[in-house]
């Protein structure tokens, strides 16, 4: 059993709640923000005189304080499923502690609950008897052990004796998080408020009225050379997430040239960093935001003009466990919106209503805000569809009071003189925190251990509009990291001045929406009330709404070049220790980046180690067509000519998708080269029987290919064997288990 750590004050969180009059704690386990961004939107929801929460990073407190909660106390979790079914980084120890170093959830060793002062009658059996807790779990169906984290901590927690409050909740990422998240709070936030005794039940929602800051900007004399700090102002002794490198980026060059999209290939010096990379590991980076967007953000807030100040910002809650909003003290309008805001992402619902809707004047704005809000499909349509950031939707406000003020009705409408605008605390409450984005390594750590390689394409894609009015606010939407990348490369490549640029505004006009007021027809709306003729006025408060000053924006170049500011993550997804094990690789499209990593290692070997066995080591590799998307083409044929000097059965097998009129995908070239994958997985044996010695890797996408690709190796094996797929499925199965099978996957 996990053993009772030294008690120490720092890391009791019920002192520290005690201390600062809460009665609520709630723990996110959060690997990529979104746990940490529900967990503190919760605590806001929550939020009464007789419901006062305080949002805590679970490493950074003790689990075995959960005992001495009382029975006036509740701990809410809000937990995400990391990977393959794991606990997130910062839910690793309690879980180990609390759940898994036993062989079911249920059995009876018990982990040691230290003695509460507050309990006389402990009950060793139960140490969690009179606890209450609540929890939501967030996962991603496409994913096998879906929500397997929170599912975990729920039952072991009842099984401690605790009681649940309300239901567990799931969050599927796959489908609509947004909405799980609201339909478990619209069931369990009465639940907690009863339990914790609020004499309101519900609280009334006053549309009108402003809810409490969550932070407080403070605007400073102080001069503060932001382009150079951002992020890694302070030494560290060590980087990691939270403290990235500012590596210099040796290369970005354009893999294939075509003219729909952009395959990146980068390269980041590691040198002096003290971080090292395996071939398999995760690069984690740190992206900007365009300028385009970040301006268009400062435009709609009216902070232009002082979008250089230096500010603070910080928490209104004195007791709150996060102090500044920022990783730096001091920052500017500018450089926040730029490094640490995810200013892109859409608004969900509760957010409109919460934090939109009561800065609402005009009667326009408020029924469009009122409509988003209440009405989930008009969201999707409008917000989700349309991918609206925050300042394309308050945008969107602005037409809406632009439209009412063309039509006559609106001439009562006194609130819509001054467009929809809000208080910059409020905007910094809306976005979430920019997250570094992880991408597998397409390098090896072994040929290349200082320069760990990116392979990615640039993600742009149309935002699905309703009607063609609606389309002017922009269609076109490029993913922030990747066309971060993209601009990276550009700056090298030495083509454009400006290299933080989004893409998209080369030709989306909605970026310089000061053009639509060139065209009267342009006014957005129009298309939808035909009869409605610009006045005078909305032409005033479209030119109010969307006066962008030319575009700005610099650069931390500096001494040592072009940064980046990156992490490395471990990974679990390794080549074998023995280089004699047969390997199989299935990696189409950017699923190639960590088979590269491990081909690169094993050509390597073979040039160094002619005289040792190596076993035979297959690629399969997919991509739309031979002559525009084979990416590394020569040096993957150069690196295997090494491979087969030593493993000769080694060899690419390709799928081009769109070299022919059927497709043709890896799982179907899996199954046309069955002979060959049975016999690289047998490694010599007669039959599969036990666990084989090959390892199979697949990297790429999770939700189509890597099942597809799972079920037809299932199939061909199955045949081979002459036994039952349910049989292969199981002997898949454990060949996960022993890290055999492994995927690299996303969604
Ligand atoms: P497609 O785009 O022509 O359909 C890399 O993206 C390659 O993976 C492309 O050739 C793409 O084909 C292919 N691909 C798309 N869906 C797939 C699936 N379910 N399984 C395997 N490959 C797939």
């Amino acid at each position: 059993a996990a053993t009772v750590t030294e008690y120490s004050p720092e890391r009791d969180f019920v002192l520290k709640m005690r201390k600062a009059g809460k009665n609520v704690v709630i723990f996110y386990g959060s690997q990529t923000g979104t746990a940490e961004d529900f967990a503190t939107r919760l605590a806001k929801d929550i939020q009464s005189p007789s419901v006062r929460p305080l949002v805590l990073d679970p490493e950074a407190y003790d689990w075995q304080c959960l005992a001495s909660l009382g029975d006036d106390e509740l701990a809410i979790f809000v937990l995400a499923t990391a990977g393959e079914g794991e606990p997130t980084d910062n839910m690793e120890a309690w879980f180990n502690a609390l759940v898994s170093d036993r062989e079911s959830p249920d059995d009876s060793d018990l982990p040691e609950f230290r003695q509460p002062d507050n309990k006389p009658e402990f009950d060793e059996d139960s140490p969690l008897q009179g606890v209450s807790y609540a929890v939501f779990g967030l996962g991603n169906n496409t994913y096998e052990q879906f929500n397997h984290h929170s599912r975990l901590v729920d039952r072991r927690l009842l099984a401690l004796g605790a009681n649940r409050v309300g239901e567990r909740g799931e969050g599927d990422d796959d489908a609509d998080i947004e909405e799980d998240f609201a339909r478990w709070k619209e069931a369990t936030l009465p639940l907690i408020r009863q339990f914790l005794g609020s004499a309101t039940p519900l609280e009334s929602a006053d549309e009108s009225s402003a809810p409490e800051p969550t932070w407080v900007v403070n605007e400073l004399e102080a001069k503060v050379v932001w382009a150079k700090g951002e992020f890694y102002e302070e030494p560290v002794s060590a980087f990691d997430s939270r403290h990235p490198f500012a590596a210099p980026v040796t290369t970005a060059i354009e893999l294939t040239p075509s003219a729909d999209r952009h395959l990146l290939h980068v390269e980041v010096d590691l040198a002096g960093s003290g971080m090292r990379y395996e071939s398999g590991d995760h690069i984690g980076v740190y992206p900007t935001n365009a300028d385009e967007e970040v301006d268009l953000l400062l435009s709609v807030l009216g902070l232009l003009d002082k979008a250089d100040k230096p500010i603070s910002v910080s928490a209104t809650d004195p007791f709150a466990a996060q102090q500044s909003l920022f990783p730096v003290e001091t920052t500017t309008y500018r450089a926040a919106f730029r490094h640490y805001m995810d200013i892109t992402t859409p608004i969900p619902r509760a957010q409109i209503k919460s934090l939109m809707l009561p800065y609402a004047r005009s009667e326009a704005a408020r029924s469009f805000l009122r409509q988003l809000a209440d009405d989930k499909d008009a969201h999707a349509a409008t917000v989700s569809a349309g991918c609206l950031s925050l300042a394309r939707l308050i945008g969107a406000v602005r037409e809406a009071e632009c439209l009412a003020i063309a039509s006559s009705s609106a001439a009562s409408d006194g609130g819509a003189e001054v467009p929809f605008t809000l208080p910059v605390e409020v905007a910094f409450e809306l976005c979430p925190r920019l997250q570094a984005r992880l991408y597998s390594i397409s390098s090896s750590g072994r040929v290349n251990p200082e320069r760990p390689s990116i392979t990615s394409v640039v993600l742009q894609y149309d935002a699905k509009t309703e009607d063609s009015a609606k389309a002017k606010l922009g269609a076109r939407r490029c993913g922030v990291a990747t066309n971060y990348l993209l601009g990276v490369m550009r700056y090298l490549r030495g083509d454009r001045a400006m290299p933080l640029s989004s893409e998209e505004s080369e030709t989306n006009s909605t970026l310089r929406p000061g053009c639509l007021l060139t065209d009267s027809t342009e006014l957005p709306g129009a298309a939808d009330a035909s009869s409605v003729q610009p006045t005078q006025d909305s032409k005033a408060h479209m030119l109010q709404s969307f006066t962008l000053q030319p575009l700005s924006g610099t650069i931390a170049a500096g001494k040592r070049g072009l940064t980046m500011p990156v992490f490395i993550r471990k990974s679990l997804f390794r080549l074998p220790s023995d280089h004699s094990t047969p390997i199989i690789m299935i990696g189409p499209g950017t699923g190639l980046a960590p088979m590269r990593g491990f081909i690169q290692e094993r050509a390597h070997i073979a040039r160094e180690h002619p005289d040792q066995p190596m076993g035979t080591t297959l690629l399969f590799f997919g991509a739309r067509t031979e002559e525009h998307d084979y990416m590394y083409r020569e040096e993957l044929e150069a690196l295997f000519g090494d491979i087969q000097q030593v493993a000769p059965e080694s060899q690419i097998i390709t799928a081009f998708s769109r070299d022919q009129p059927q497709k043709i995908y890896v799982q179907n070239r899996l199954v046309q080269h069955a002979e060959l994958v049975y016999k690289t997985l047998l490694c010599g044996q007669e039959r599969l029987g036990g666990a084989p010695r090959a390892h199979i890797y697949v990297c790429g996408d999770a939700k189509n290919m890597a099942r597809d690709v799972t079920k037809a190796l299932v199939t061909l094996i199955a045949e081979r064997e002459g036994v039952s797929e349910e049989a292969v499925s199981k002997w898949v199965s454990e060949m996960r288990r022993l890290s055999r099978y492994q995927e690299d996957v996303w969604s």
